[in-house]
């Protein structure tokens, strides 16, 4: 990853902050972008002493205007961009009938179309130096299921438009890769608002070993870090003891 140039999003927590540790680590050099700067500057002061270099930068992917002016700034950084992680999202589960229409909007506007921003504004620098555009889906994207339907319909749409992506810039060498963990150790849960997801969730993370973000990162480097001529298209990582 030396001389590499990343933008990861939705790095100043969980698997994101694990992203850039890892990806500085390997010797990239990373914006680290989200909208709580004071954590995404702690993320990179525990990064000082890697081969790396990581410059926190506040962005929300909810807003367009930010998306790409953050996208931008980000590639004049580091002078390009050779991967970009689009990892920010939020998770507020609730069934239909019991959740608020105001955190389906939220979802969708931060998981999806936040995806959808930073995609596009990222696309030139990508298709420029044949690089890597890293989608965080989930399990949700692949399997709905009862009390996170709005989740899961955000994270679906994520794994259409990336696969749709991928077939139109595949000839230009640029791999777009799906990540789809399983119930990994974050603060994800953390903003659920409904007390019955709230206690599910909690049930679930104790009864079995959960992943750690920074299995999610290695998995994460280990596809950016293939020879160009291999696409890691979907990747579906699980804890081993989740059924579901
Ligand atoms: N934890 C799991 O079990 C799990 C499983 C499958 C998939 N995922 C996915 O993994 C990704 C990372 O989540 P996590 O588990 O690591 O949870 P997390 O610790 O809550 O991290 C979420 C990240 O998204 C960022 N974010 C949220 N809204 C944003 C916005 N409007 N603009 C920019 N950044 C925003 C947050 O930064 P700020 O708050 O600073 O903006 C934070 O860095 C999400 O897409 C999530 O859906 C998680």
């Amino acid at each position: 990853m030396t001389g590499r140039r990343a933008l990861i999003v939705g790095a100043s927590s969980g698997i994101g902050a694990a992203v850039t540790e890892v990806f500085a680590g390997a010797g990239a050099d990373v914006v680290a972008a989200g909208r709580r700067i004071h954590r995404l500057e702690g993320v990179a002061a525990g990064a000082a002493g890697l081969p790396g270099n990581v410059t926190p930068m506040e962005l929300d992917v909810a807003d367009e205007a930010s998306a790409r002016v953050g996208v931008a700034a980000a590639a004049e950084i580091l002078g390009g961009l050779d991967v970009v992680v689009n990892n920010a999202g939020v998770m507020l589960s609730a069934t239909v009938q019991t959740s608020d229409p105001a955190e389906w909007e939220r979802m969708v506007r931060t998981n999806l179309l936040g995806t959808l921003h930073v995609s596009h504004a990222a696309l030139p620098h990508l298709v420029a130096s044949k690089g890597t555009l890293v989608q965080t889906s989930s399990t949700s994207g692949r399997t709905a299921s009862a009390g996170s339907g709005v989740y899961a319909a955000t994270k679906h749409g994520v794994n259409a438009f990336s696969e749709a992506l991928r077939q139109e810039v595949a000839a230009q060498g640029v791999r777009v890769v799906v990540v789809e963990p399983g119930m990994v150790d974050t603060e994800l849960a953390d903003h659920l608002s409904d007390p019955t997801m709230r206690t599910l969730a909690a049930q679930m993370a104790g009864e079995i070993r959960v992943l750690d973000p920074k299995d999610v990162a290695e998995t994460v480097l280990f596809a950016v870090t293939r020879p160009p001529h291999v696409s890691l298209n979907e990747i579906l990582l699980r804890p081993t003891e989740q059924v579901r």
